[in-house]
């Protein structure tokens, strides 16, 4: 069988925050990154649309080859990665194709993080209205209270570079205070959104001094190798270059210019569409 790139998927950039911790921890091996960047964001759009737009990236992945795909976006991981693993894959010729996300491996370690149990998650309203880290997080902390809270406007801030901007104040304080004031125990949040590693400094700056702010790129590149040592029949056919290859829905010059910022390395991208598929 023919050795496939790892496929890393994003609505935008913030999937850039995931691959960078990837590349790290495995860096011997090829990826694809992609970059829904004309149909961003994916915060505020149906169950279905996601679900379809993401199925499309996927079957784009596959087409490129790519055995392995993970899913590094909260919203598209919340709203379309359990249909994907339950009713497309299983119907694919293929066997050996996979798809992953990025809760499930957040949940597993997020008792790691608090020692209140008492945990504040801020994600995108899809993120958020879907109830995916409350109930993943039960699995396997049941003793864990989750905390939640919608943050509509952080996307649009950082999409339009705007993040260290004096107006992304405003939005960054009404977040956070609206999530803090659910509970005094909460010592700990998870930016469950790819995209708000990029406003972390702000985020720190209004949340309390002693908060713990937890980012998912680590724990995600730490879960994929340890997935991949667990399965060696698909690692076997996971091609081994050290390459990373850049794709966007939108102008790549445009992306060139932003996804430096959130990958803190020159990129060089290609325009592919998905509406063709
Ligand atoms: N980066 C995506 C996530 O992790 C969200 C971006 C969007 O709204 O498209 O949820």
């Amino acid at each position: 069988m023919h050795k496939g790139a790892i496929g890393i998927f994003d609505s935008g950039y913030g999937g850039l925050t995931i691959l960078k911790d990837i590349e790290q921890k495995l860096p011997e091996y090829s990826f694809i990154y992609l970059g829904d960047n004309a149909r961003a964001p994916y915060g505020s759009r149906s169950f279905e649309t996601v679900y379809q737009y993401t199925w499309q990236a996927v079957q784009w992945f596959f087409s490129q080859g790519c055995h392995l795909v993970v899913i590094a976006c909260n919203t598209a991981s919340a709203k379309a990665l359990r249909n994907i693993q339950q009713n497309n894959l299983p119907s694919l010729s293929n066997n050996l194709k996979r798809v992953l996300g990025v809760i499930r491996p957040t949940a597993e370690v997020i008792g790691n993080y608090t020692n209140t149990n008492n945990i504040g998650i801020l994600g995108t309203t899809g993120t958020i209205q879907s109830k995916s880290y409350i109930l993943e997080i039960e699995k396997f902390f049941p003793s864990i209270k989750v905390y939640q809270q919608a943050c509509p406007m952080w996307v649009p801030l950082i999409e339009n570079n705007e993040y260290n901007s004096k107006g992304a104040d405003y939005f960054v304080k009404k977040y956070i205070n609206q999530l803090t004031e659910q509970s005094a125990d909460i010592d700990s949040i998870l930016l469950a959104c790819t995209h708000y590693p990029l406003l972390i400094n702000k985020i720190r700056e209004y949340a309390p001094a002693d908060m713990a702010i937890v980012t998912q790129g680590e724990i995600v590149a730490t879960s994929l190798s340890q997935y991949l040592n667990r399965h060696q029949q698909l690692d076997a056919i996971c091609k081994k270059e050290g390459s990373t290859n850049f794709f966007t829905t939108d102008d790549p010059l445009m992306f060139n210019k932003q996804a430096s910022i959130f990958y803190g390395k020159a990129v060089e991208s290609n325009y592919v569409s998905l509406h063709l598929l």
